[in-house]
């Protein structure tokens, strides 16, 4: 906790806003999405696909994954419980709709699916778009699934299975993936292993977004080795999240943004 205070008020310091932004790139996404603050109709069923999960006093046998929770300690858990604690924020859900739909990639996928409170987003953000969506714990899974179907999610392929087998079977028909969003397993070893997995397929469109890249000094060194590596020219911290870009015409440039 101290160190993501540090950490936070680090950021606070350096980071802009629009205005210190030359790249017309960059300058766009940030007034015409993250700064976008006009109400959508998506954000009401946003809201009530959270409602309905935090309603849900039902318990399930939950198998733990990788760096594991910081908040549980048994392994049967309220479906209610894991909503508030495990899944993404309103106001970031519905910055991630946004990015969706300002990209419109045409094929998503997501690494950690928990209840589906970011894959919601993704999936309303273009509803044209294929979302394959992982999730190693097949009681939750089920629980998402259910939720997707009620809320006429149609959009959204959801697979059962441990990330890194997913990542090795899969290498080559990853290839079509424009946006990931990586939210599961957050350690340095496993976030550098999916980012070397999914590397040989990205394009000059392709839209990472990494979660909870200031969690620990652990994910910070991930961060930083990320920035670094030769194919990323372009990356945003927005705290939250590391957004990352492949596109060949920018500059290598870090960006650290108050969105
Ligand atoms: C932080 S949660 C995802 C939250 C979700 N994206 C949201 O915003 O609602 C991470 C999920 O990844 C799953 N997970 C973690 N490590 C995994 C692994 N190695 N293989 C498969 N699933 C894993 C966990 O079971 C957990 O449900």
């Amino acid at each position: 906790m101290l160190f993501q205070i540090k950490s936070y008020l680090q950021f606070l310091w350096h980071s802009k806003n629009e205005h210190a932004v030359h790249s017309p790139f960059v300058f766009s996404l940030i007034t015409k999405c993250f700064y976008d603050s006009k109400p959508k109709t998506a954000y009401s069923v946003l809201r009530e696909y959270r409602n309905s999960l935090l309603q849900n006093k039902n318990t399930i046998a939950v198998t733990d994954f990788g760096a594991g929770s910081k908040v549980f300690k048994s392994d049967v858990r309220e479906i209610t419980r894991i909503a508030q604690t495990a899944g993404i924020s309103p106001k970031r859900a519905e910055l991630l709709f946004r990015i969706v739909n300002y990209f419109r990639p045409e094929y998503i996928l997501e690494i950690g699916t928990s209840l589906g409170l970011a894959t919601s987003a993704l999936s309303l953000g273009n509803p044209n778009a294929k979302i394959t969506t992982l999730e190693g714990c097949p009681e939750t899974a089920k629980i998402a699934q259910n939720q997707f179907r009620q809320f006429g999610l149609i959009n959204i392929n959801s697979v059962v299975a441990e990330f890194e087998n997913y990542l090795k079977d899969h290498r080559l028909s990853t290839f079509d993936f424009k946006l990931v969003y990586f939210d599961g397993n957050h350690s340095k070893k496993a976030t550098l292993e999916y980012f070397e997995l999914l590397l040989p397929n990205v394009t000059n469109e392709t839209v990472w977004i990494f979660d909870d890249i200031h969690w620990s000094a652990d994910m910070e060194q991930a961060w930083q080795l990320i920035k670094k590596h030769p194919k990323v020219t372009v990356t945003i911290d927005i705290f939250q999240w590391g957004i990352v870009f492949f596109r060949h015409e920018q500059e290598k440039e870090h960006f650290i943004i108050r969105a």
